[in-house]
């Protein structure tokens, strides 16, 4: 499973990316909005941390104006990948932005209708939000096992990108479900290596290393 951060932050994913197990990053219009920096400049601070792909979606809903968009987007760095909601706009754009060689990111996926869709219109990564889902008191993990499901049924090759990620459960889940990524927000990330039992242990190893008096060096 590729790990992905879903951040605009770059001090945030620099940071987390010195770990060495990010694949690359997600962002959307909300998590920019909340940056300080100009966008361009943004964009192009984070696309030189992560060799990986780093997902940057429209701002305008028709598939002109994507397409012109995207084809900007694509011209920052060799990692854009190109986000669009999946609408038909979203839909439109998509086809002729993957059929320039164009990466793109299908978002705002919540129906394995609009993950077909995803699909046929040549998407890189269909972005299914299993948190909102789950916000909504619907099931955002049996939408990812549908997802699953239906590509391996035609051979679609978009890669299902787990998004809106709330917990750990979400990531294990999304896994078992055989999601290919998971975009995490950075404050769930640096929970993930964390355990109880693990503490509990290296304490016990730590103590009865100091009382063997041994050394490795
Ligand atoms: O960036 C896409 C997605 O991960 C956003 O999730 O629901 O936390 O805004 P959310």
């Amino acid at each position: 499973m590729d790990f992905f951060l879903d951040s605009a932050e770059p001090e945030e994913i620099y940071k987390l990316n010195e770990f060495g197990v990010i694949d690359g990053v997600t962002t959307n219009p909300s998590l920019i909005y909340q940056s300080k920096i100009s966008f361009r400049e943004l964009i192009i601070k984070i696309c030189k941390i992560v060799n990986g792909p780093v997902s940057v979606e429209v701002a305008s809903n028709s598939h002109e104006e994507m397409i012109e968009e995207g084809l900007e987007l694509a011209r920052i760095a060799n990692n854009i990948v190109v986000k669009l909601p999946i609408t038909w706009d979203g839909i439109k754009a998509c086809k002729t932005l993957s059929g320039k060689k164009i990466p793109v990111n299908l978002t705002l996926c919540f129906s394995s209708t609009q993950a077909i869709l995803a699909a046929k219109a040549g998407a890189t990564y269909v972005s299914p939000f299993i948190g909102r889902l789950d916000d909504s008191n619907l099931d955002g993990i049996q939408l990812i096992r549908d997802i699953k499901t239906i590509y391996a049924n035609y051979g679609f090759k978009t890669r299902i990108l787990a998004a809106s990620i709330r917990t750990k459960n979400h990531i294990t889940q999304s896994a078992v479900a055989g999601a290919d990524i998971a975009t995490i927000p950075p404050k769930l990330f640096y929970t993930l290596p964390n355990h109880h039992l693990t503490d509990k242990g290296l304490q016990i190893f730590n103590s009865d290393w100091e009382k063997s008096g041994q050394r490795i060096l």
